[in-house]
């Protein structure tokens, strides 16, 4: 099979990331969490795969991101690796995994790095983990930041409408940005905050500040895969762009199918032995 990306990184790094910010390549990242999807998206040329915590809701069905544990984040992580010959591959600190205390942090970091392969982790907020990410930064583990809608916090927030709106909220995201870019972050996520403001924090750091919901003036884009491939058809944020009506084309595949076992068409002759 092979790649449609012309891209020169022939293996994308972290290194790789903060290149392409400096020779104004964009950066494309999407979830994935099993090896069939992750082994597509790899030889489609994507530059970054997220083995995002939103596998709690799109995998388990779960309402928000809090119960998937580090268990079960390192099976999904392991999958995708397995697949991959060219991408970079982040793994979410999940919930409850780093919020205790920095040795904790690390731990966790430590299992995401040797049980799944995995080559990078993220994890959401700004002053609060600065002691977290600092050790795990130290401990030569490369950390992508999270900031905006975390939706790790969504019972703190309440809802999940745009972040950062005031100009409070707007100061403290940039001096968080700040912060996590002198601790060594090798990129950031801003998800859902305005486009003015991303773009104000993509030009006033040198590493990638990649978005979801947060305009087109960042230095890359970021969705859920099945958001993307239109395999969900119950979420329409307006960020979100749907290149795919997969919902629909299954749900008429199965339909054609159950027809044809019920018909006994399926098998014939020349799909038996
Ligand atoms: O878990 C996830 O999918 C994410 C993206 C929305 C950035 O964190």
């Amino acid at each position: 099979m092979s790649s449609t990306n012309s891209s020169i990184y022939k293996r994308v790094t972290v290194k790789s990331l903060i290149d392409m910010k400096a020779n104004q390549e964009k950066i494309s990242m999407l979830t994935a969490y099993d090896y069939t999807m992750a082994q597509i998206l790899d030889r489609a040329g994507i530059d970054v795969i997220l083995v995002g915590d939103s596998a709690s809701n799109v995998m388990a069905g779960h309402e928000t991101t809090l119960p998937i544990t580090l268990d079960q984040m390192i099976y999904h992580a392991s999958s995708v690796v397995r697949a991959i010959d060219r991408s970079l591959v982040v793994v979410d600190l999940p919930f409850g995994s780093y919020q205790s205390d920095p040795k904790e942090a690390l731990r966790s970091s430590i299992r995401i790095m040797k049980e799944s392969g995995g080559h990078a982790i993220k994890l959401e907020g700004g002053k609060e983990i600065k002691d977290s990410v600092k050790r795990i930064i130290a401990a030569g583990i490369p950390v992508m930041g999270h900031l905006g809608l975390t939706p790790q916090s969504i019972y703190k927030f309440g809802t999940y409408t745009v972040r950062a709106k005031e100009e409070a909220e707007a100061e403290r995201l940039i001096e968080d940005a700040l912060m996590l870019e002198k601790l060594g972050c090798f990129a950031i996520v801003l998800e859902k905050i305005p486009a003015l403001l991303a773009s104000r924090v993509a030009n006033r750091l040198t590493i990638p500040v990649i978005g979801i919901g947060a305009g087109s003036g960042v230095d890359g884009q970021v969705l859920v895969v099945n958001d993307l491939l239109g395999m969900t058809n119950q979420f329409n944020p307006r960020f979100l762009r749907r290149y795919l009506q997969l919902n629909e084309q299954i749900t008429g595949a199965v339909q054609s199918y159950i027809k044809d076992v019920k018909s006994q068409d399926f098998p014939s002759k020349e799909e038996q032995y």
